[in-house]
């Protein structure tokens, strides 16, 4: 037993605790406040005050990588007005964004999206473009594709369909762009979309004619002009990124979502997250299982 305990103790646990407190740089109270607005202009996410020793694990190695010894200098290297600032803006957002996700999350939601919404939207329209918006590592997107591929385009192959996935994440979008996952991502996923992916060197790689349909690319939701600049949308998925968002903030991006939601659209949010009391442009619909947002025509 002792020897199992040895085994897998990482080489930190035996540095004292004294010791290791005096290596690690503290992030001071009001650094932490600076930080946290900084972030909170880039990005509308909210950091709260119990989220401040994620943030520093998070910022830590940041500042390893730079050589910048105390997070004050980080703070000034980051306010600073370089092309390398504007860089690690980008990088500070990678490295404290969390991506997780895996294919057919919410099953019921890809339900309502084949059986339901792409038919009725077929009926009144040429074409159709889905979004993805915070699709994270793109594994929702591809899982819009399976859906029109296998279900939709076998009855409709005449109309075409368009997938967009966009998230704040840099490093997120490279990986969605690469399409290739392991085995906790199918987690959950109905095996009848299985083929969809093929087994690559121990890891799943998306099929090229799902690959093909999606396009990804990197968004702020929070910048107005390039929401308005994706477009006109049928459905949107915007599940599990309001949540980390601030509530004024949020209010707003569901009202820029809104606007390019077309009439007869449908929006979707994360099963644990609502639109009561953020917008009443939208009506709340019902499917089995499951809920979405209808824009009335
Ligand atoms: C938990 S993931 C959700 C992924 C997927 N939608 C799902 O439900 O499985 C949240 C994603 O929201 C993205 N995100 C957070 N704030 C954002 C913002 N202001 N603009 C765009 N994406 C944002 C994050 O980068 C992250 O990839």
């Amino acid at each position: 037993m002792s020897v199992l305990l040895l085994r897998f103790t990482p080489p930190d646990a035996f540095i004292p605790f004294a010791e290791a407190a005096t290596q690690e740089p503290p992030l001071r109270l009001q650094t932490f406040a600076r930080l946290r607005d900084f972030i909170y202009q880039l990005s509308g996410l909210f950091v709260a005050d119990t989220h401040r020793y994620f943030l520093k694990v998070r910022l830590l190695r940041r500042m390893q990588l730079l050589g910048l010894r105390s997070f004050e200098e980080y703070l000034d290297y980051i306010t600073g007005a370089t092309p390398q600032t504007v860089q690690e803006h980008q990088e500070l957002l990678n490295s404290i964004v969390v991506v997780e996700t895996h294919f057919f999350r919410t099953p019921e939601h890809f339900a309502a999206l084949g059986r339901q919404i792409l038919p009725e939207l077929a009926s009144k329209r040429g074409r159709l473009r889905l979004w993805s918006a915070g699709c994270a590592t793109g594994e929702e997107a591809y899982s819009m594709a399976m859906v029109v591929h296998r279900d939709f385009h076998p009855v409709f192959p005449h109309i075409p369909v368009e997938i967009l996935g966009t998230d704040l994440s840099s490093e997120a979008i490279a990986r969605a762009q690469r399409g290739r996952y392991r085995a906790p991502s199918l987690h959950g996923m109905p095996e009848v979309y299985k083929g969809y992916l093929r087994e690559v060197w121990g890891e799943y790689e998306v099929v090229p004619e799902i690959r093909s349909v999606v396009r990804f690319q990197l968004l702020n939701l929070v910048d107005e002009d390039s929401v308005r600049a994706v477009g006109p949308v049928d459905v949107l998925f915007c599940r599990n990124v309001l949540l980390y968002l601030a509530p004024e903030v949020r209010r707003r991006v569901v009202e820029a979502l809104c606007e390019q939601l077309l009439p007869g659209g449908y929006l979707f949010v994360g099963a644990a997250e609502t639109l009561s009391h953020m917008t009443d442009r939208l009506q709340l619909v019902h499917f089995p299982r499951a809920l979405a947002y209808w824009k009335p025509e």
